[in-house]
């Protein structure tokens, strides 16, 4: 049975890559989060949940420094240790976050986006509806070479570990801060790969979509 007929989700109409809006500086500093804000983190499991529709408002900058620094920032500097798990602290996951005006890739130690193509690919990184018009799209990338000295059979279960924790700490960021987010496992590998500008050792597995809550984006176009 081909995948599409395991997935009840509508899909979007063939898109192509968007003109980049604004400069695309070759690296952006983030802000640190303030650590003592945000709800506790009982309530934001309470909150925690999908959606599906967003509004297409940008994320202020501290909002994307918080949410990158949750999902996999250094939160010991003195041993570099990050705030989710890694087997043997390989951190064999790299986050890129996809914007309106360029594809970045998240530097944990520098806490700061690194420019790697400036070109709006947000489109391309699914075939949802609200894809390409939320302001944010995760990308979460296995670099294969780092697992070479890991047994073979545990390198995709490792791999996918590590990213369901970093997406899952997103997860409770967006619920703290009532921010919308849907994990998404229908994207198409080879059109991220080339969007991303990723090599060969390099393999998107999953992405993630986050933007403030909104009405459905496709009936704001009817
Ligand atoms: C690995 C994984 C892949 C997923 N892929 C998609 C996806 O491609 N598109 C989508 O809309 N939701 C996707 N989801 C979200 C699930 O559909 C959602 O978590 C589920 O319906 C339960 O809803 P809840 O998260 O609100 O509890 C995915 C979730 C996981 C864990």
């Amino acid at each position: 049975m081909p995948d599409t007929q395991l997935l009840t989700y509508e899909p979007a109409p063939g898109r192509v890559p968007a003109r980049p809006r604004g400069e695309a500086p070759a690296s952006i500093e983030l802000p640190l989060p303030d650590m003592s804000s945000g709800a506790p983190l009982l309530k934001a499991l309470s909150l925690r949940a999908t959606t599906r529709e967003f509004s297409t408002a940008d994320l202020p900058l501290a909002t994307l420094g918080a949410l990158l620094w949750a999902a996999d920032g250094v939160n010991r500097p003195a041993t570099g240790g990050r705030t989710a798990p890694s087997a043997n602290a390989v951190n064999e996951i790299d986050l890129y976050a996809v914007l309106p005006n360029g594809v970045y890739r998240y530097d944990s130690a520098s806490h700061r986006l690194v420019l790697k193509h400036a070109t709006d690919a947000r489109n391309l990184t699914g075939y949802q509806d609200f894809v390409g018009e939320a302001p944010l799209d995760l990308v979460y990338v296995v670099n294969t070479a780092r697992l070479l000295q890991m047994p073979v059979q545990q390198r995709d279960i490792f791999s996918s570990v590590a990213v369901g924790a970093m997406a899952q700490n997103v997860a409770l960021y967006c619920a703290s801060e009532g921010l919308g987010n849907v994990v998404r496992g229908w994207i198409n590998h080879r059109l991220l790969s080339d969007s991303l500008r990723l090599n060969e050792d390099e393999l998107p597995i999953l992405a993630q979509t986050v933007g403030a809550l909104g009405t459905k984006l496709s009936s704001l176009a009817d």
